[in-house]
């Protein structure tokens, strides 16, 4: 049986953007793979984060991952710092990655641009993802389209282990849905949705109140033509809702082209605003199920026992290849 791995890092409330991108298709694979779900705390203290928010958004997180349809007696829920094997291993990938490599990935560049201050961790954080998916044997890594450099390099960084010592890792593969890999910014439909956001009209939150749905796509951008029409250059503003109304209401594009024809901005913006609540309301009464029993722990626990078991087992060989180990090579 062929193993999933991917993750989502709990630095705030997730978007739709991540939810359509990634998490959505996390379910699919739970039928015919090993699926390893991750929330990926130690990526998030790359940047700064108030422990208490970090602490909370991270339960949060792994509940979502189940009301989202993850089921945790297929699946393995994890959270990635109880799992101390991913940083050992990532030490071990930094030390056989180049920082010239690691220099030139676009995440690093975006997030670093214009700060004073930015953390050794931000430049090795590369590594440690692919400490997190090689870990486990994985073959395939659900994600949204602006992972796929990340997947790249982890493949090069296996590759290059297994020339250099012994093969020993699997190499994965990113699968990024050909439709929804990056969901765009409602207030700049030219920039990615992005939980970190400052201005919180840009992104719809995972959990947000059907009323704050509707008022954040009724102000997001669109253009002056009142055409409801696909046109990802010149009409980005409204490709991207048409995109969000397709994949929350499972129709085609064309499909939606076609019965908003002749209506103005107005109803097609109201239309794609009801079909995000009607996607979201279910998993939002799922996940206050989960927040308020005692269920989530226990999975957590067992997700953290199962997970520990094959990263171990995974390390060790590793260590033993590299000489690390006392005993034998
Ligand atoms: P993160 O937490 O930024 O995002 C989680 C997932 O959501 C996808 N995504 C999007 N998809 C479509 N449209 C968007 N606007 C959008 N924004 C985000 C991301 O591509 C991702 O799949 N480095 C990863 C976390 C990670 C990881 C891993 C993933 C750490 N280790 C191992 C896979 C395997 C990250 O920062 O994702």
């Amino acid at each position: 049986m062929s193993v999933t791995f991917s993750g989502i890092q709990p630095s705030g409330t997730i978007t739709l953007g991540n939810y359509l991108g990634a998490l959505a298709h996390f379910v699919h694979y739970q039928e015919e793979s090993h699926c390893y779900f991750c929330v990926v705390n130690q990526h998030a203290v790359t940047v700064p984060q108030d422990p208490v928010a970090l602490k909370s958004n991270s339960r949060s997180l792994a509940a979502l991952y189940i009301a989202a349809g993850i089921d945790p007696t297929k699946s393995t829920i994890f959270i990635q710092s109880e799992v101390p094997a991913h940083a050992q291993l990532g030490w071990i990938l930094q030390c056989n990655a180049y920082i010239g490599e690691l220099e030139r990935m676009t995440q690093f560049k975006d997030k670093s641009s214009g700060k004073e201050a930015v953390s050794a961790g931000l430049l090795t954080y590369p590594p440690l993802m692919a400490a997190d998916i090689l870990l486990y044997g994985t073959n395939y890594v659900p994600v949204g389209e602006d992972q796929k450099q990340h997947i790249e390099l982890t493949r090069d960084l296996a590759l290059r282990f297994n020339k250099k010592y012994r093969e020993i890792f699997t190499i994965p593969e990113p699968r990024i849905p050909k439709i929804g890999a990056r969901i765009m910014s409602l207030a700049d439909p030219t920039k990615k949705m992005s939980k970190s956001d400052e201005n919180k009209n840009a992104l719809i939150s995972i959990l947000d109140e059907p009323a704050t749905i509707m008022k954040k796509v009724k102000r997001a951008t669109t253009d002056s033509e009142g055409v409801v029409k696909y046109n990802k250059e010149n009409k980005p503003g409204i490709s991207n809702l048409l995109t969000i109304h397709s994949l929350c209401s499972n129709e085609t594009i064309e499909a939606l082209e076609k019965k908003y024809e002749g209506a103005g901005y107005g109803d097609f913006k109201e239309g794609v605003a009801q079909a995000i609540i009607d996607l979201l309301s279910p998993i939002q009464a799922k996940y206050k199920e989960l927040m308020s029993s005692d269920e989530l722990d226990s999975i957590l626990d067992e997700g953290a026992s199962r997970a520990n078991r094959v990263a171990n087992k995974m390390l060790n060989k590793v260590e033993r290849a590299m000489g690390l180990a006392r005993k034998r090579l």
